[in-house]
């Protein structure tokens, strides 16, 4: 292979990472739900008009060079000044499809409003929650069930989940490109609303969409989506109140870990960090910044601020006893 050859493969490179990456990441274009399903539809629309003039136009542009091209003795071609069909033609045309296209945008747009949505009044939500944006992790709340969680969301196959959205610091955007009908804002001072229903059981990627400070990216979610038996069998666990010893109370006083967390049915119920009633029932912790396995925590424990520049919680100086006690103790709270 010529060395010419070999640097064109290598600058193909790039372009074969790009595609083994989509194998794994989400796609809107792979909607699990009736919220997402409209966006993906309208690309298609859009994708469709759009190739069909591309076609057109270069079947026409090709067909002309072809036909018309310079041959040895033409002389100088017909000169042509305007032509007032033709004109009309090329103005109207467009405008015809580009009117579609702004038809379908809109259409969708409205089709997706979470007001609006489900399209059957009777369709009342199944379940409720309340996305409180923090920096940087996402707090999940369900006010008729009582639940507390993070980084975590446990929606019934099936059933219309709804979403109202809060932020107390920066602008957020909350979305999950197979489930939810884009992405919606996540605005101090108004409660935004979203929606969500999903058709197969999986755990769906989320991710904040708006810049929000240093960690942004450190910003992930996970939706998963369970038959709606599996649903009730965790609404279950997650009420169970934990239930805490008194060793292991004093291992997570002793540090002031309450002042931030909170563990139902003990004194601990601060506000700033996740709650930790189940964190051990999480597999992604910190905004999905580490796994929860033992060696995570401990890494997390540590030095928080190591492996998530600039979040809430300092390094509280633990040695590594108290880290060991710690860890052993958060794996109970299932
Ligand atoms: Cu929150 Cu970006």
């Amino acid at each position: 292979m010529s060395r010419i050859l070999k640097r064109r493969y290598l600058l193909l490179l790039p372009l074969v990472v790009l595609f083994s990456a989509c194998a794994t990441a989400s796609s809107p274009l792979l909607p699990a739900g009736p919220a997402a399903k409209p966006i993906s539809d309208l690309f298609w629309i859009i994708v469709g008009i759009a190739a069909f003039f591309f076609v057109v136009v270069y079947a026409g542009m090709w067909g002309a060079l072809l036909k018309f091209r310079a041959r040895p003795g033409d002389g100088e071609p017909r000169q042509v000044y305007s032509n007032i069909p033709l004109e009309i033609i090329w103005t109207v045309v467009p405008t015809i499809a580009i009117g579609v296209a702004v038809y379908f945008n809109i259409a969708t747009t409205v089709q997706e409003r979470p007001d609006l949505a489900g399209h059957d009044p009777s369709e009342a939500p199944a379940v409720r929650v309340q996305v409180y944006a923090h920096q940087w992790w996402w707090e999940f709340r369900y006010p008729d069930l009582g639940i507390t969680t993070a980084t975590e969301l446990y929606v019934p196959v099936g059933r219309r989940v709804d979403f109202t959205m809060y932020s107390d610091n920066v602008i957020h955007s909350f979305g999950a490109p197979e489930l939810t009908p884009g992405k919606t804002d996540v605005i101090p001072g108004q409660a935004n609303a979203t929606w969500l229903r999903a058709d197969k059981v999986g755990t769906y990627n989320g991710y904040c969409y708006e810049f929000c400070g240093e960690e942004h990216a450190m910003m992930r979610f996970w939706i998963v989506a369970v038959p709606p038996q599996g649903f009730v069998t965790w609404v279950k666990d997650q009420q169970a109140k934990p239930k805490v010893s008194e060793q292991d109370w004093l291992a997570f006083s002793e540090r002031w870990c309450p002042a931030c967390h909170a563990i139902d049915g003990t004194e601990a119920k601060g506000l700033i960090g996740p709650s930790l009633s189940h964190v051990a029932s999480r597999q992604h912790l910190a905004g999905g910044a580490f796994e929860n396995t033992p060696e995570g925590l401990k890494r997390w424990l540590k030095d928080p601020q190591a492996i998530k520049h600039g979040n809430a919680m300092p390094s509280l100086d633990l040695t590594d006893a108290m880290i060991d006690r710690l860890v052993s103790f958060l794996a109970t709270l299932k």
